[in-house]
């Protein structure tokens, strides 16, 4: 097998040079770039491409020139798949794959890590004491206690279910909507639907894929039904939040935080530095203002078991459809 792996950095290529040491018939090769028009002439030559970036893969030429040079599998180290325009991976008959199972304990972890940032007040507590050297135990800097809170899942996939066991051993109260309902999770989560996961949560986690009919799933109206002691956490992606509505919400106490790692917008900003608040885009200039809001670079994901299994899952994937089996993780939209 001849796989191209766009978007490489060093630490994922550890797990490359391993796959190459051990499956010696194989040529792993990498590139820093994108897949993108520019640079999809690179995949000549090669039997399969694969990907990890939050750029949306949305010009047709990128898909007709894959199948022009006998490509007909991208093999995704992402467990979302959004960035894939499947009008043109079907027109051009390309499979597509993903990792979804890379390590759902890294998202469920950070989530919990959000979750206590925010309940424990951290952002004002490090803010009083970095910029102000202010060591006060002010009352608004008490807390509540994880066992009394009511965790609200929207999604409980893979990711949603580690969330729901890990707050469920820790004593809080669990409910979660899914359109899919496992009963297996009635163990730690109670099944609700979507109103009343929104309006009981002290923590609102969201962990569904992006898909067009759920896009500004939190809106205005959501944020008016939370608890204005409620929490936000959303590490599954940008638009499923309204950033214009969030803003207000949090400007107007309608709730009391967020913890964001993802925005729209996030491309942007994510994987770059910056030398002053006025160079950030509009809406991160509000929010980075606010202690009781953090932001995390698209980075709940990024754990040694993430990168070393997005490498050898996609792979195998990849090897399979050469070898004409059926993957394990196909995505069909
Ligand atoms: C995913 O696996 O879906 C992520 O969000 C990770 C990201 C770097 C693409």
């Amino acid at each position: 097998m001849k796989a191209l792996l766009y978007n490489m950095t060093p630490e994922q290529k550890v797990y490359v040079d391993e796959w190459n040491k051990e499956h010696p018939d194989d040529d792993l090769e990498t590139t820093n770039d994108e897949l993108e028009a520019g640079t999809v002439e690179q995949a000549k030559g090669f039997d399969v491409v694969s990907v990890l970036q939050i750029f949306d893969i949305n010009d047709e030429e990128v898909y007709q020139k894959l199948a022009s040079y006998g490509i007909n599998h991208i093999a995704l180290r992402s467990v979302g798949f959004n960035i894939i325009n499947f009008d043109y991976a079907h027109k051009y008959h390309i499979l597509i794959t993903n990792t979804p199972a890379y390590s759902p304990r890294a998202v469920a972890e950070n989530t919990l890590t959000s979750a206590m940032y925010l309940l424990r007040k951290w952002g004002p507590i490090l803010k009083n004491e970095k910029e102000d050297l202010n060591f006060i135990r002010e009352a608004s800097l008490m807390s509540d206690e994880i066992y009394n809170q009511t965790v609200g899942i929207i999604g409980v996939g893979r990711i949603g279910t580690a969330v729901a066991e890990m707050f469920h051993a820790l004593g809080a109260r669990v409910i979660g909507y899914d359109l899919i309902e496992n009963p297996a999770n009635e163990a730690f989560l109670k099944y609700t639907d979507f109103d009343t996961v929104i309006k009981e949560a002290d923590i609102l986690t969201l962990h569904t894929p992006l898909e067009p009919e759920i896009e500004n799933m939190i809106s205005a109206k959501q944020f008016k039904e939370m608890k204005n002691t409620a929490y936000l956490i959303n590490a599954a992606r940008g638009p499923l939040v309204n950033t214009h509505d969030l803003i207000a919400a949090l400007q107007n106490q309608e709730i009391a935080g967020a913890s964001l790692d993802v925005m729209t917008g996030e491309e942007e900003i994510v994987m770059k530095k910056f030398t002053s608040i006025s160079e950030l885009p509009e809406d991160y200039r509000e929010l980075v203002k606010m202690p009781n809001v953090v932001f995390t670079p698209h980075s709940a994901y990024y754990t040694k078991t993430s990168v070393k299994n997005m490498i050898k899952q996609s792979m195998t994937d990849a090897k399979r459809v050469l070898n004409g089996q059926k993957p394990v993780y196909p995505v069909e939209d």
